[in-house]
């Protein structure tokens, strides 16, 4: 019986160390020291031997079985550690992948124009003042001498909201908010930099656009103070080599008035086909502030006088960048975007 409780010890040795599933381990365990495995039915015929015999294989027996089970549970600790091993192998993620870049946002050119053009002015001791998108008519058109029925709206076509409320189409109606916030103070110096609306689209034309006011009201102002501010900044934007000139022209909130053009940046004033052959680029509206705007405004023309001008931001940021379309800016191209 000894030898053959060896025997079996060797074989189930063996196997359990070739063995790689749970399963088969179950089995042999069942077959092996189960209620009816091989040791437990050769442990019956004990009972047959006797004396010194029977003794030394009671003995023989249980140590092997000792020693079987404690290898089956060796090995089952051994399989669960590799189970888990190929689990946390499999559900590893590669943390060091490298991740999605991230799209880092910049500065619209309008916004960086906008900018320059605020700054150069804040540097002449101008102040920033801003309105409402969605005015009064009577603002927007009425306290700058633009009557209802009159001719010089049609320059300035808009939408509105109601009879009275519409889309400012022109940043000139802060020039009187602010000079009703101010008066009778002096001086007024500011700038009115936001976004207007027309019935406009086109290549250099669009329904919405910004621009940039300028209002200056003191004793004693002239057209001098108007050519000489203006000249300053073309210089600054355009550089120190620019010409301007000066076209008389109409504007109801102005007298007199005129458009300013700036020697053309592209051909130096040669003539090209950016400034149609002539030399000479327009860029703003200017003029003396036209006394009955002062009234409106709260202003004694008697007293004080004053020099406004307009410009449209997106006009400016063309011909900084020689950009032929004015549309590119509200696109959301991001291959025009990203090279400003
Ligand atoms: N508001 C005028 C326009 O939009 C520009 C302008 C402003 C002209 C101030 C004169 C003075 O065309």
């Amino acid at each position: 019986m000894i030898d053959r409780l060896k025997q079996i010890k060797l074989l189930t040795v063996e196997k359990i160390a070739e063995l790689t599933d749970f399963d088969s381990l179950n089995d042999l365990k069942v077959k092996t020291l189960g209620r009816k495995g091989e040791i437990t039915m050769l442990l019956r015929g004990l009972k047959d031997l006797i004396g010194e015999e029977r003794v030394e294989a009671g003995k023989v027996a249980n140590e092997i079985k000792n020693t079987l089970e404690n290898l089956i549970d060796r090995k089952t600790i051994e399989l669960k550690t590799k189970e888990l091993e190929m689990k946390l192998k499999d559900e590893r993620i590669d943390i060091s992948l490298p991740g999605l870049p991230l799209q880092v946002g910049r500065k619209h050119p309008i916004s960086m124009v906008t900018e320059q053009i605020k700054d150069i002015f804040i540097g002449m001791g101008f102040s920033v003042a801003e309105g409402p998108e969605i005015e009064s008519d009577y603002y927007n058109f009425e306290a700058l001498n633009v009557p209802r029925d009159h001719p010089a709206r049609d320059m300035q076509d808009t939408f509105y909201i109601s009879e009275e409320i519409l889309l400012r189409t022109h940043t000139s109606p802060v020039q009187v908010r602010t000079m009703e916030r101010l008066a009778p103070q002096i001086p007024v110096k500011i700038i009115i930099p936001g976004k207007v609306y027309r019935k406009d689209d086109d290549a250099t034309h669009s329904p919405m656009f910004n621009q940039v006011e300028g209002l200056l009201i003191d004793e004693r102002i002239t057209f001098a103070n108007l050519k000489g501010t203006l000249m300053l900044f073309a210089q600054k934007i355009f550089g120190e080599e620019v010409r301007v000139r000066y076209r008389p022209s109409f504007f109801p909130f102005t007298e007199p008035s005129a458009e300013m053009d700036i020697s053309c940046v592209h051909c130096q004033g040669q003539g090209c086909r950016v400034c149609s052959h002539t030399g000479w680029l327009e860029i703003l509206g200017a003029g003396m502030v036209n006394p009955r705007v002062l009234q409106y405004g709260g202003y004694d023309p008697e007293k004080v006088t004053g020099f406004a001008f307009g410009m449209g931001i997106e006009r400016i940021a063309m011909l900084k960048y020689g950009i032929n379309d004015l549309r590119l800016f509200f696109d959301n191209d991001k291959r025009f975007l990203t090279q400003f």
